[in-house]
């Protein structure tokens, strides 16, 4: 049922894509769907590159048979289609429980256009009520980043895969910070980022354009206020 509507709103977005475009790829299961009924359109005929956000979305990416393309020939794209942990009533995301939210962020700050595919059990109206906020950190400063995480309050835990600390594309540790119902997601994604030796946080505030969310009752496509 939830992978029925991930993959409703995956087509949705369909819609936004035109010939000739630069397109980036999102990372997770719903970002899965899209990318799977991209490459279906590509074999039909539509004209497009993809950059994507992760490995695993590249190597799907490769196989339905997507062209792909860099950030370095091509640093503007034109819109990226990405799934997302948590939105807010605001439009600000949770995102990065697949891993990929250094990548994530790149690309979407690279697009002009952003557009975030859930289903309805990822519109929370705050964020930090279901989900941690996922933290790309550097090894070495792993316990420096935790010390002031934890400083500011809630928990952070090493992210783990297979009993063995789970490595980011970039070879990086993320930290799962338990951090509670955020009230400024823009202020408190400045402040994280203010941390020497954290790459970057699971917080996306002020970069989706649209989000495009299944729920039983149809298809809801949300705005960002201007
Ligand atoms: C990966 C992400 C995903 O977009 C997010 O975790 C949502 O995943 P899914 O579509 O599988 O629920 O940010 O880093």
């Amino acid at each position: 049922m939830l992978d029925d509507l991930k993959k409703q709103a995956s087509i949705a977005a369909l819609e936004a894509i035109k010939d000739g475009m630069i397109v980036g790829l999102g990372t997770g299961s719903t970002a899965t769907h899209f990318i799977r009924e991209l490459g279906v359109r590509v074999q039909a005929g539509l004209r497009v590159h993809g950059i994507p956000t992760s490995e695993e979305s590249r190597k799907l990416a490769v196989e339905v048979g997507i062209p792909l393309t860099t950030l370095r020939e091509h640093p503007i794209i034109d819109v990226t289609v990405d799934g997302a942990d948590e939105v807010s009533d605001g439009l600000d995301l949770i995102k990065g429980l697949g891993g990929a939210l250094v990548r994530e962020k790149v690309v979407a700050h690279a697009s002009k256009k952003v557009i975030i595919v859930v289903d309805e059990t990822k519109l929370t109206g705050r964020l930090g009520v279901k989900a941690p906020i996922p933290i790309e950190v550097v090894p070495f400063a792993l316990e420096v980043a935790r010390g002031q995480l934890i400083l500011w309050g809630g928990e952070a835990k090493l992210r783990e895969k297979e009993g063995k600390p789970f490595l980011s594309d970039n070879g990086n540790y993320i930290l799962d910070w338990w951090h509670g119902p955020i009230d400024q997601p823009w202020a408190l994604e400045k402040q994280i980022k203010g941390v020497t030796g954290i790459v970057d946080s699971g917080i996306f505030a002020n970069v989706a354009s649209q989000v495009i969310a299944a729920t039983s009752a149809g298809i809801r496509k949300l705005q960002r206020a201007e």
